[in-house]
């Protein structure tokens, strides 16, 4: 049996834009994503969060099923435009008690709340003062995070204040292929500093009126390996794991942006919009004393250079993929977290989403054996469990996700949950991998005799003798 340390954090993630729906009940305003969707082309199926998992009114009954499940933690995210429908001004009474409700309801099913408070639904109203690019709206979403923590903090402990800033500032303002879909390098470099700022920013609204509030920010990182020893390669690696892993944790770590990418930036001309990123007091904010560094986890990437000095993605030929072809590649878990663990040594590391999407294949007793999610999972946990073991201070795990959700831009496309949904009846049906989770966390830990339940194909591979 593969223990966890007593006490490990066992939950799923959402969040707001993707479960939902109901965007403009109670006063909530538009969001980017919302206006985004709007956009002809912009999403794969041409569909959008409007009704979403239309949990924005069955959120009692999705919190009894998480309660079935026994797990201790639910990570969900605040819609800002719920709470400030312009983004900054008065509050929303009723957006806030929604949030305030569901709080409660956690509680009472023994479930702890941690939430994330921007997890990419900006508030229209501020996109139309400027966006990230701006920083005034580094400072709204400050002031909006000091509201929700005054409201929610006596009962919400854990908070994480930004959710993938790498996605938020490069999807959504250089490949355009995420709201609010902009292609500009310059703009890109600039919501990132913002975002980082944001998030320092936030960290003192929230302290200032919760003081024994555990706050982190979330980073989706990749360890990022060169397609081969050629130096061209390892120079492309070099860029990709810059701009996509050390950009963003040298400053919350309080070492300040990687010259070697602030150099990349200049020579792409990035940074001609003569706005200093070096402010020391800025670094400051942005290396605010955190309690948790949240990981989320998805894929290693293997990087080759494609001939004029720009890194691009490899696939090995052979590689396992999920429908979004991603390469499912647990190893790079225990990687990506001994690395993290040796070069900041963070206090505490918290994967807040790891998780697949897989279609679910046809079964005849009207169960949903998701082999492959199980076997994800199953690999994932034992990655986990190997980093622990090297002694890095993992202290939680949230599988992405509770249920199938809107999928950004992918649409309905993607199937990630531990609960099957049909968006067309919004029926929710319990998936085998979410009876494996919940053995797992009910136990915490791994053991053979769940292994042997879940996949007795590996068993033998698992536990030789
Ligand atoms: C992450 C997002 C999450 C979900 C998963 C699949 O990047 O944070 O909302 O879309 O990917």
């Amino acid at each position: 049996t593969l223990d966890f340390p007593p006490g490990f954090v066992w939950g799923t993630a959402t969040s707001s834009y993707q479960i939902e729906g109901s965007p403009s009940a109670d006063g909530k305003g538009p969001s980017i994503w919302d206006t985004f969707t709007r956009r002809p082309g912009a999403i794969e199926d041409a569909t959008s969060g409007d009704v979403a998992c239309d949990h924005y009114r069955l959120w009692q009954s999705d919190v009894d099923l998480m309660a079935e499940l026994g797990l201790g933690a639910y990570r969900f995210s605040v819609s800002w435009p719920r709470v400030l429908p312009n983004g900054d001004g008065a509050a929303n009474a009723a957006g806030l008690d929604f949030y305030d409700r569901l709080v409660d309801r956690l509680l009472e099913r023994g479930i702890e709340p941690w939430v994330t408070l921007y997890h990419w639904d900006l508030p229209d109203a501020l996109q139309d003062r400027g966006g990230w690019p701006a920083r005034a709206t580094a400072r709204a979403f400050a002031t909006y995070a000091g509201i929700v923590a005054d409201r929610l903090g006596d009962r919400v402990g854990r908070w994480i204040t930004i959710n993938e800033p790498w996605v938020v500032a490069k999807r959504g303002h250089f490949h355009g292929d995420k709201a609010p879909g902009h292609h500009s390098g310059e703009e890109a470099v600039l919501a990132s500093h913002h975002l980082l700022l944001g998030h320092g920013l936030a960290v003192r609204a929230i302290r200032e009126v919760a003081p024994a509030a555990q706050i982190g920010i979330t980073l989706n990182l990749t360890p990022t390996v060169p397609a081969s020893t050629d130096a061209a390669d390892i120079e492309a690696a070099r860029r990709f794991d810059g701009d996509a892993n050390r950009w963003f944790l040298d400053p919350v770590f309080g070492r300040g942006y990687p010259d070697d990418v602030l150099r990349d930036y200049a020579d792409a001309g990035w940074l001609d919009h003569g706005v200093s990123l070096e402010s020391p007091s800025d670094h400051d904010v942005i290396a605010a004393r955190h309690d948790f560094l949240g990981v989320n986890y998805y894929e290693r990437t293997i990087i080759r250079d494609q001939g004029d000095g720009t890194p691009a993605k490899v696939v090995p030929a052979n590689a396992d993929l999920t429908d979004m072809g991603w390469e499912v590649y647990p190893r790079g878990l225990t990687d990506l977290l001994t690395d993290l663990s040796r070069r900041y040594q963070p206090e505490s590391i918290v994967i807040t989403e790891n998780g697949c999407s897989f279609g679910d294949a046809p079964s005849d007793d009207g169960r949903v054996h998701d082999q492959q999610r199980i076997s994800f999972l199953r690999g994932h946990l034992l990655a986990a469990h190997e980093a622990v073991r090297a002694g890095v201070p993992l202290d939680g795990y949230f599988a992405w996700s509770f249920l199938d959700n809107f999928e950004w831009e992918r649409g309905w496309t993607q199937r990630f949950g531990l609960f099957g949904l049909n968006p067309e009846t919004q029926v929710r049906t319990r998936r085998r991998s979410a009876d494996l989770f919940s053995e797992i966390c009910r136990e915490n830990a791994v053991s053979s005799a769940i292994v042997r339940k879940y996949a007795p194909q590996i068993f033998d591979q698992m536990f030789p003798g």
